[in-house]
């Protein structure tokens, strides 16, 4: 098995090669929170690149609920034109372009000034970061089927506007992953307790979801390997879940790992672990291999060809590659033609983990943007000055985001 050998999923949906750009937030919607022209830029960027699977950056299913300001927000069907024509570029030289459908949950900046819901009033522990987020309430029976009833109702959008799947965000602390973790959910009802209670909310999105959309409509899930906090989210809770998913009409699971308080999938476990130095999680993904009736994609440290045949030809069936797709979109092509690049960036070592883990996210940011301008990323771009230029970026775009709540 090879990179660029196509993957037919159960579905009977051909995925022409097996790399896929992972999600990325964008922050790049225009002031209606739709896809702006700059976002459709970048995509074409990616589409010409040659991956053979594109996943949005995260889009929101509730615009009382942003994972950042200036977030993709599809919860009705007023700008299905802006979503079709990002479609069809994301589509345009034969790549599956799937929506990746999120709620932050807790992970949402206080200062966008709306109520923060989560399954319990667990607070974020971030050091002297923690004061950007609020304590969220706990989410009411009401709320949980609200939720629901809007991932099933992005989905639907999404097949509308004509992109070929969706990925359900489940991944990185957002809100599916903090139901799913026991450190997060301490609720006694039915959406809390027992594995099966914790992974109830994911379960019923990925039926509602599935009951709406087409057979031949892609419907995967991203998902945490393991949360690498102590009494958090285990691998073995992982395995579980993916027996659960098996049945359920799940087309793939994107294994990944962490959150904002241990960004895991930056490489940084923060319960003891040793994480792989390339390809993060692929021991673990090797071992839900061996229980997924779906295939699995591996995403995290993926950047030389070596690394990405490995996996592959270990039994994954695909791999997500985020950073070195934002510093050089054209990777599969360069790969397929025998070209050997390995874009990374340089490590950042400053003291305070938070600030390095935002400072990294700034950097890859900062290429996106370069993309979405037409220009060449800058891959030895300050850590600082893409930290500073991003501060002054989700700044502007909070008061946008605030007066558009204000108006609405
Ligand atoms: C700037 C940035 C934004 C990200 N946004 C998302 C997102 O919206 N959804 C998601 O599932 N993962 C997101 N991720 C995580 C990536 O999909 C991926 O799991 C992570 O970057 C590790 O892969 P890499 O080492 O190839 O970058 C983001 C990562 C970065 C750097």
């Amino acid at each position: 098995m090879n990179v660029f050998d196509p993957l037919t999923l159960p579905n009977g949906a051909v995925i022409p090669n097996r790399i896929a750009k992972a999600a990325m937030e964008e922050n790049m919607a225009d002031a209606d929170h739709a896809p702006s022209e700059q976002l459709m830029r970048l995509y074409q960027a990616w589409a010409d690149g040659g991956a053979g699977l594109l996943i949005t950056g995260n889009v929101m299913v509730d615009s009382r609920a942003m994972t950042g300001p200036g977030g993709v927000v599809l919860e009705d069907a007023r700008h299905l034109d802006r979503f079709r024509q990002w479609a069809a570029i994301g589509r345009s030289r034969g790549a599956q372009f799937w929506l990746q459908i999120n709620h932050p949950g807790r992970q949402m900046q206080a200062n966008l000034g709306q109520p923060t819901w989560a399954p319990s009033a667990v607070p974020l522990e971030l050091g002297k970061l923690s004061k950007l987020f609020n304590t969220p309430q706990a989410m009411t029976p009401e709320i949980i089927e609200e939720v629901i009833r809007r991932f099933a109702r992005a989905a639907a959008l999404a097949e509308q506007a004509g992109f070929t799947g969706v990925e359900i965000h489940a991944a990185h602390g957002y809100l599916l992953s903090q139901f799913l973790s026991p450190l997060t959910n301490r609720r006694t009802d039915a959406w809390g307790g027992s594995l099966e209670n914790r992974a109830r909310l994911l379960l019923d999105i990925v039926k509602a979801v599935r009951a709406t959309v087409a057979p031949g409509f892609t419907v995967a899930v991203k998902l945490n390997s393991a949360d690498f906090q102590r009494g958090g989210f285990t691998a073995e809770d992982a395995r579980q879940v993916v027996v659960l998913l098996n049945g359920l009409g799940v087309d793939l699971v994107e294994l990944s790992g962490g959150s904002y308080e241990a960004p895991a999938m930056q490489g940084q476990a923060r319960d003891g672990r040793t994480l792989a130095r390339e390809a993060y999680f692929v021991e673990f993904a090797r071992d839900i291999q061996t229980i997924a009736t779906m295939p699995v994609m591996v995403t995290g440290g993926i950047r030389r060809r070596a690394v990405a045949e490995h996996a592959i030809a270990s039994g994954i069936d695909m791999v997500g590659i985020g950073t070195a797709l934002a510093i050089d979109p054209t990777l599969p092509c360069d790969w397929r033609k025998g070209v050997e690049t390995a874009p990374a960036l340089p490590p950042i070592t400053w003291k305070s983990k938070p600030l390095a883990s935002l400072a990294n996210m700034a950097a890859v940011k900062y290429q996106l943007r370069k993309l979405s301008q037409g220009r060449a990323p800058d891959p030895q771009v300050s850590p600082l000055r893409a930290l500073i230029l991003q501060q002054v970026s989700t700044a502007c775009r909070t008061r946008q985001y605030r007066r558009w709540m204000e108006q609405r």
